[in-house]
């Protein structure tokens, strides 16, 4: 089938257009991946015919049935940077940096210099604070291998191997370094919550169900960094954790906890200090 490039995004747009809430914006990032190109050259070039439209057609169908972009194209965008992702691994969220941007805060204050990250993932949150802190050591977990694979070729990218360690480990079993500062962005959503289908459907289940309630990683990780006599834990969580979280941290005993909320004002993560 032969299309223009102007035709293949109108006929993109019809069928992207109950999946998605901009079906035009998508087609364009889809059809400027599939011929690697800038979004600009579709508006220059409009009567230039597309290269193998079926395989553009494959992609379009996918993100009609509400597969995220960013697996489509393995590559999700955050700061400055792209990361590797594929099916198996969370693709990183925006109000993350948030917690990044905490975490980096306590890092330059209290001159630290050896972290362990909880859930690599795709090892945003550990890329980008081995980029912000070039001395900074960091020992990374996940339980899953599908991510410690793809954090590992992200690492290497950005030729961070020195600074970065990953491990198989359930939670921080395995890391018996003296780290100051534990990070984590865990699962934290309860089993029954509805999700989108783009999320469901599609990302990791451990990246995204914490337990019954929902807190029950959260709670083992504030006991296990206690225990490991680690002084910070700098965390995100859901937007209703905060009420069972501060009664639970009462219980444990810390020196302090401070709350933080995401760019909507919900409640989005904590800092602990222990004694
Ligand atoms: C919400 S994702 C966060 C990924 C990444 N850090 C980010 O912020 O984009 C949680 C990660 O924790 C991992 N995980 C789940 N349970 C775990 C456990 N018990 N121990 C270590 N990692 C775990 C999942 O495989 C997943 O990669």
């Amino acid at each position: 089938m032969k299309k223009s490039i102007k035709e293949a995004l109108n006929w993109a747009k019809e069928q992207l257009s109950e999946a998605c809430e901009r079906p035009l914006f998508e087609a364009e990032l889809l059809l400027s991946y599939h011929l690697g190109k800038e979004r600009i050259y579709l508006f220059l070039q409009e009567k230039e015919e597309v290269n193998d439209f079926e395989a553009f057609m494959k992609l379009v169908e996918r993100r009609a049935k509400h597969e995220p972009y960013e697996y489509i194209t393995g590559k999700v965008s955050f700061y400055d940077i792209n990361l590797a992702v594929e099916e198996g691994v969370l693709i990183p969220r925006p109000e993350t940096e948030i917690l990044i941007e905490l975490t980096a805060q306590i890092i330059q204050k209290e001159h630290i210099t050896q972290i362990a990250e909880i859930g690599v993932g795709s090892g945003a949150i550990s890329i980008m604070l081995a980029r912000m802190f070039p001395q900074l050591k960091i020992v990374a977990t996940d339980i899953c291998e599908a991510p410690l694979r793809v954090a590992q070729k992200n690492i290497e990218t950005f030729g961070l191997t020195e600074q970065i360690e990953l491990r198989q480990s359930n939670l921080i079993d395995k890391v018996s370094e003296p780290v100051e500062l534990v990070i984590s962005n865990p699962p934290y959503i309860a089993e029954d919550c509805l999700l989108a289908s783009n999320v469901v459907d599609y990302e990791p289940k451990e990246a995204l169900f914490g337990g019954r309630v929902g807190d029950e990683l959260l709670k083992q990780i504030i006991l296990d960094v206690k225990d490991k006599g680690i002084k910070w834990l700098a965390c995100e969580m859901g937007y209703d954790q905060k009420e069972p979280l501060q009664v639970f941290v009462n219980e444990v005993g810390v020196e302090s906890i401070e709350f933080y909320k995401d760019l909507a004002g919900l409640d989005r993560g904590f800092i602990i200090k222990f004694p």
